[in-house]
């Protein structure tokens, strides 16, 4: 499907093996459902090619040089070649090799994702330095975008006629997208009336086979857990660690935009948690390759609501044990993108906190209606459970884990348009039923309802020079 002219010599791409996070075992293929067949955990993808040589206490010995990958990426930017203005394959030094990419790679062009400061938000927090990286951008407005043209590739290469997720809506939007572009049928499970019209509405002109079950995004995980293993589709939910792998690439290219120089927080929601742990397996990496020098802390926020990991990480009372398992709970969030009690990823984004030294927060639907608002107000629309990032970091501020001076960057994951209905009742004080007087007061500084007028010029001078004063 498209050429590569600044490629690299085959022996610097990247050669990967699957392998268990829990058991070890390095299986040559993954099953169906991509869990270990020997203990059923999850399977990563490694690189034996980055494996360090110091022996003989000679420098490490790398596939890779970090000088030139950095320059060979940025040279990139300007070819015409499809892969390469893809923010994700212009890093494919960084991914798993795939035979005859040029066959079967799925583009959007998805990547190139922009780096806004929130100077208001950052001055009301007490951070001096507040940016965000925004993954809405996205060809079909959300983060999936960059680990489904990875997955959505590698289906493809591997001959596969049906892919299919279970979703709160994002995953379902992209993979629907990513399928038709490669001449693919899709199957999307997502819970019935709990995901926003404009989600749905995508799947729907993208052509996907879309299933709206009785139950949540929990059980529509099981449902096609079990499709997996009895029909040739090929799962595209964040357990298949082709996804991890694309979405490593926000974060290299998150450090490429700061020019190598990491900021001192990294902060992400958390739902299924495949997001973190792509992001945290991206800075390890690109440590242990030198192309940057110290990890950022990533932090992970959860809505109240919808707080399995908050709860499982907070019960080690911050002692770096492994805990057996995860509690599952029936969430519930108007943020319906993390609406998930059961994330399949905690393993690997507790692996991620403890290598990063982050923290975990929770925040409640209150906060996140307003965070959400502060972010429009400075002229970044996001949708709700990427909003959870900025009301997290208002907690993290509060209890000192994250310093005034010290830099921070958000993960806002999908865009404002994706729920309207949510920024529209937020606005129009129909939101909540209730709330404490302090938030009232927040939320009445923030909230800019439509005015309804007779259509003359006065009315409309008389509703400028009141919001004049007001301003
Ligand atoms: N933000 C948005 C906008 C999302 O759509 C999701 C997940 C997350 C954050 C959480 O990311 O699951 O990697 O921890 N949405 C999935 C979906 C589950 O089906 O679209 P995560």
């Amino acid at each position: 499907m498209s050429t590569t002219r600044t490629s690299t010599p085959r022996s610097v791409q990247t050669a990967a093996r699957l392998r268990c996070i829990a058991c070890g075992a390095t299986p040559d293929s993954a099953a169906q459902d991509f869990r270990c067949i020997a203990c059923g955990d999850l399977l990563e993808l490694f690189f034996p090619g980055w494996t360090l040589d110091q022996q003989d206490g000679a420098e490490p010995r790398h596939h890779t040089d970090a000088t030139a990958l950095k320059a060979l990426w940025l040279e990139r930017r300007t070819s015409r070649e499809e892969l390469d203005q893809s923010g994700v394959w212009r890093f494919r030094e960084l991914l798993p090799y795939i035979p005859n990419i040029e066959e079967h790679a799925i583009t959007l062009r998805e990547g190139n994702t922009p780096l806004y400061h929130l100077a208001r938000c950052a001055r009301a927090i007490g951070v001096e330095n507040l940016r965000a990286k925004h993954q809405g951008m996205n060809p079909t407005a959300s983060f999936k975008d960059t680990g489904m043209t990875f997955a959505a590739s590698s289906a493809h290469q591997g001959g596969f006629k049906w892919v299919a997720c279970a979703s709160t809506g994002n995953t379902s939007a992209s993979m629907a997208a990513y399928a038709a572009r490669g001449n693919m049928h899709s199957l999307v499970l997502i819970p019935d009336g709990k995901i926003s019209w404009g989600k749905l509405s995508q799947a729907l002109d993208y052509g996907a086979l879309t299933c709206q079950l009785r139950t949540d995004f929990d059980g529509c995980v099981s449902i096609l857990n079990e499709l997996v293993r009895q029909k040739p589709v090929y799962l595209l939910n964040s357990v298949n660690p082709y996804r991890i792998e694309g979405q490593k690439t926000a974060a290299i290219e998150l450090m490429e935009q700061l020019g190598w120089e990491p900021p001192d927080h990294i902060i992400v929601p958390g739902g299924n948690l495949g997001n973190s742990s792509a992001i945290g397996k991206a800075l390890v990496e690109m440590r242990e390759l030198k192309l940057i020098s110290r990890l950022p802390k990533l932090s992970i926020i959860q809505a109240e609501g919808a707080n399995p990991f908050y709860r499982c990480v907070r019960e080690l009372g911050g002692k770096k044990l492994e805990p057996k398992t995860l509690k599952p709970m029936t969430a519930d969030t108007m943020a319906t993108a993390i609406r998930i009690g059961n994330p399949a990823s905690w393993k690997k984004a507790l692996r991620v906190l403890q290598a990063t030294g982050g923290e975990v927060e929770q925040v409640s639907e209150i906060e996140i209606a307003i965070a959400k608002a502060e972010i429009g107000a400075d002229g970044i629309g996001c949708e709700p459970a990427s909003a959870v990032t900025l009301a997290g970091l208002k907690k993290l501020r509060r209890s000192g884990f994250v310093k005034s001076g010290e830099s921070v960057v958000l993960i806002l994951t999908g865009h404002q348009l994706k729920d309207p209905d949510f920024t529209i009742q937020f606005h129009r004080g129909e939101l909540f039923s209730e709330m404490p007087e302090a938030e009232t007061a927040e939320a009445k500084r923030l909230q800019r309802a439509p005015v309804v007028l007779d259509a003359n010029l006065g009315a409309v001078i008389a509703a400028l020079d009141s919001a004049d004063r007001d301003s």
